[in-house]
């Protein structure tokens, strides 16, 4: 959109349409609402359970019930999105990641509880097999390759049993090529055509996951890195190519992952391709604010809102965040 000249001073002051609140807020361009936070909780085995995440101040992996009260919660200070992250138990995590599609399996559980107990809200999963796999990888690694084609079907396989369970948004995390065409196809095929797909289309291989890997418990195992999947952080063409082709194969939304380094690539998204973009502000986003907001260097509730407030300039719908709950309270106050 062209931005108007501003006349030469004095007949334009820039600073008029400064001096109050209410003025501000008439002219405010973009506005942060609960409703365009998903939140990603990480999950659990085990009964009253909150198990605190160090690299991740504020941040525990909850046990079901606890799961159900904070949803609850959640939901009433308007959040309408909540997205799961397994811890597996070790003994769960192997070679062939054949708990990914265990229909009752940790996750899946959790889709059925939280349809049947909060119907209203929207329940999205993660597809990927690295809380399930023995080295932390998102795909089937044989002799240190990670294997494209059979790890899409492995993905189609644990596709369905989220869809079966109820998840209303499928969350593809891998990077394997060719797995939204496969995962839609399986969706259509049986019966799930109501399914939606959002898909992590443009996902580098970033250092901002760390975090995240310490709460689903894969740091520890990860053999290597994820470069030869995720895109490389120099590269902004071949992320647009990567929306370009998941919406081909029937994305229904398109994810910027991480978020802040890459806002960027969330504006090209959105002025490119008009769908709905979300950014995920992932777990190094979220460690550094709320580490240098306990040192008291920044003022935590500023810099959480301030940065959300940057997604939807950058063109965003939506955007994961780990400071959903807290950023609902605050708007609503
Ligand atoms: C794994 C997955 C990752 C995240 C979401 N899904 C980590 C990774 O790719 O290693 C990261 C989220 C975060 O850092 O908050 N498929």
């Amino acid at each position: 959109m062209p931005v108007h000249p501003p006349a030469p001073y004095p007949a334009a002051r820039l600073r008029r349409l400064r001096q109050t609140a209410a003025l501000r807020d008439l002219v405010a361009e973009n506005r942060l609402a609960a409703a365009d936070l998903i939140w990603p909780v990480f999950i659990r085995e085990g009964e009253n359970v909150e198990e605190p995440i160090p690299s991740m101040p504020g941040v525990a992996r909850l046990s079901l019930d606890r799961l159900r009260r904070k949803a609850e919660a959640a939901r009433e200070t308007g959040i309408r999105t909540i997205c799961l992250f397994p811890y597996t138990d070790p003994a769960l995590r192997t070679e062939d990641c054949a708990e990914a599609w265990s229909p009752d399996n940790l996750t899946n559980r959790a889709i059925r509880m939280l349809k049947s107990d909060l119907p209203d809200l929207s329940v999205m999963t993660d597809i990927a097999l690295d809380p399930y796999n023995i080295n932390g990888h998102d795909g089937f690694v044989v002799g240190g390759q990670i294997l494209n084609d059979e790890t899409v079907e492995a993905l189609v396989k644990m596709a369905l049993a989220q869809a079966d369970a109820g998840a209303d948004i499928l969350g593809p995390s891998d990077m394997m090529d060719g797995r939204i065409g496969a995962i839609r196809l399986g969706l259509e095929q049986s019966g799930h055509q109501r399914v939606a797909i959002l898909s992590y289309a443009a996902k580098f291989a970033s250092g901002f996951y760390g975090p995240f890997r310490d709460a689903v418990g894969a740091s520890g195992r990860l053999v290597g890195d994820k470069k030869t999947y995720q895109i490389d952080p120099a590269n902004r063409n071949e992320a647009l190519r990567c929306v370009a082709r998941d919406l081909d194969e029937g994305a229904d939304m398109v994810m910027v992952k991480p978020g802040m380094p890459y806002l960027d690539i969330c504006r090209a998204a959105k002025d490119e391709f008009g769908v709905p973009v979300c950014a995920y502000q992932v777990s190094g986003e979220y460690a550094m604010l709320q580490a240098a907001a306990q040192n008291g260097w920044l003022d935590g509730e500023k810099v959480m809102l301030e940065s959300l407030l940057a997604f939807k300039r950058a063109g965003c719908d939506a955007i994961l965040t780990y400071f959903a709950p807290e950023a609902a309270r605050v708007l609503r106050a």
